[in-house]
């Protein structure tokens, strides 16, 4: 297990510091994997490695480092999709987790992206709806550095949001379609809002953070719930379920779960563990590509950008 903590100083993912970070730590967490898992190199069957989407410069290491493990113990290669990734960890667990039956919608929420996806089998999958601009967790991540928080401001602005009365200050909800996100607006606006109060008040972020967070939260809830439900009117499908970075959110996962009583969906709340990225949800997308035996040759590429259904 290697994290990057460098990253809060500057409030953000540097990507030249990241692919250091992953080059130096590549070898030694392959080693601590295979130790933890009490295995030796050569009982792998496969190399599973994420091909995109993301930094381009951490993926390269990544390809490359399985490329070469894959030659050098004549195994198969297997590319993973981040995205995909997220949505399959709602299948990592045996027996104490329920998993979702096909077809069923995941509201897919992380750093890069905020889609609402229907997947009608393991890789079977259909975007209905995306940002337009910024992704939700950038959204958080934003408003945690306007208001002077650590990065990832998502677990910092949930945090305090606890404490907060969530109806302190109201911020207007985007016009966009049915099924599509916007939250480059939502950012000026707590930008402005801020600025304006600081004027009148040096200490008014300090004063009200725990309100100020509730009310971001409030905004940022009542968004994401009204575009599942477009969701679930439009298609029909009730079994719900959240994936990716944001899903770690405690007030989406209680207000999804309160879903269930109020509107009779089935949802999908991930372990906390398999929220933000890890690697046991490229684990699983490799051990489903494994069992289909859907292999990757030698010349796949990192690819920065790649959709869900790519
Ligand atoms: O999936 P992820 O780990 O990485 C990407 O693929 O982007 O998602 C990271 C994002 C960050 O923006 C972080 O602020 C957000 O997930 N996040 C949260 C929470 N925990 C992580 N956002 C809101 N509430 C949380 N508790
Ligand atoms: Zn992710």
């Amino acid at each position: 297990m290697a994290n990057q903590e460098i990253h809060s100083e500057y409030g953000g993912v540097v990507p030249e510091l990241a692919s250091r970070a992953h080059q130096q730590n590549i070898v030694p967490v392959v080693q601590q994997a295979l130790q933890r898992a009490n295995i030796v190199k050569k009982d792998l069957s496969a190399i599973a490695f994420t091909k995109g989407p993301g930094l381009m410069g951490s993926l390269l290491v990544g390809t490359s480092f399985a490329k070469s493990l894959a030659q050098g113990l004549s195994i198969p290669l297997i590319a993973v999709n981040h995205m995909q990734a997220h949505i399959l960890a709602h299948f990592i667990e045996e027996d104490t987790q329920q998993k979702p039956p096909f077809p069923f919608l995941c509201l897919t929420i992380s750093g890069g992206h905020t889609e609402i996806v229907k997947i009608t089998d393991y890789f079977s999958m259909e975007i209905l709806g995306s940002t337009l601009d910024d992704a939700v967790g950038e959204a958080y991540d934003k408003s945690a550095k306007i208001l002077g928080l650590g990065y990832p401001g998502g677990p910092l602005i949930d945090k305090h949001a606890k404490n907060g009365n969530p109806y302190a200050y109201k911020f207007t909800k985007p016009k966009v379609g049915d099924l599509d996100f916007s939250f480059s607006g939502l950012k000026t606006a707590i930008l402005y809002f801020i600025q304006r109060e600081v004027k009148l008040n040096p200490s008014f972020v300090k004063e009200n953070l725990d309100d100020i967070c509730a009310s971001i939260q409030e905004t940022i809830v009542n968004i994401l719930m009204d575009k599942i439900n477009n969701a679930v009117k439009k298609t029909g499908i009730t079994h719900v379920a959240i994936a990716g970075g944001v899903s770690a959110n405690s007030e989406i996962r209680k207000r999804l779960k309160a879903l269930e009583k109020t509107r009779g969906w089935t949802t999908y709340i991930p372990k906390f563990e398999y929220t933000t990225d890890n690697a046991a949800m490229i684990g699983i997308v490799g051990y489903y590509k494994y069992l289909s035996q859907s292999f990757d040759s030698n010349d796949t590429k990192a690819t920065a950008r790649l959709k869900v259904d790519e």
